[in-house]
């Protein structure tokens, strides 16, 4: 097991497509683990391959001691959006208030490759739902107003300079 490099915005591996994942093998456990290792080692709840700079269709997910393990997961439902609070390993440090569902209908693949399909309530809701846009190359960047953007933007690269 090794935690691996995270992605942090603005690198380009976060908004790469991903591919599907077809084949649940060694490789996939193996790289499921590093998962794990990386999200813990990072402080989160959640952490999706673009994270680590892997295109697939895979995220992790462990709230309340609750673990998941999404591989190529849909949503085809969601609703009861709220005003949530929401952090990203991606964008260390910022926390910003964005619109978010409280109830989603998931379908998705675990590890061993058997079809799971759920509907989540709460906040969970909201973590599945930002976990599986990054596989989308959605960014919680991309959920605030403009403004606000703009302004994340200047922070980030100021940041970026100090370093
Ligand atoms: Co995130």
């Amino acid at each position: 097991m090794s935690v691996r490099k995270i992605c942090v915005y603005p690198d380009p591996a976060l908004r790469e497509p991903t591919k599907e994942i077809d084949s649940f093998d060694d490789e996939l456990g193996m790289l499921v683990c590093d998962m794990w290792e990386t999200m813990y080692a990072s402080d989160g709840i959640g952490l999706a391959g673009p994270q680590v700079g892997v295109a697939k269709k895979l995220a992790v997910i462990d709230y309340n001691g609750e673990k998941y393990v999404l591989i190529n997961p849909v949503i085809s439902e969601k609703d009861n959006f709220k005003i949530v609070e929401e952090g990203c390993i991606s964008f260390p440090g910022i926390y910003e208030k964005v619109e978010s569902p409280e109830h989603i209908k998931v379908s998705y693949c675990n590890e061993k490759g058997e079809l799971i399909e759920k509907e989540i309530d709460g906040f969970l809701a909201c973590v599945f739902s930002h976990e599986i846009d990054h596989l989308n190359g959605k960014l919680l960047i991309d959920r605030i107003s403009p403004l606000k953007r703009q302004f994340l933007k200047k922070k980030l690269a100021k940041k970026a300079k100090e370093k």
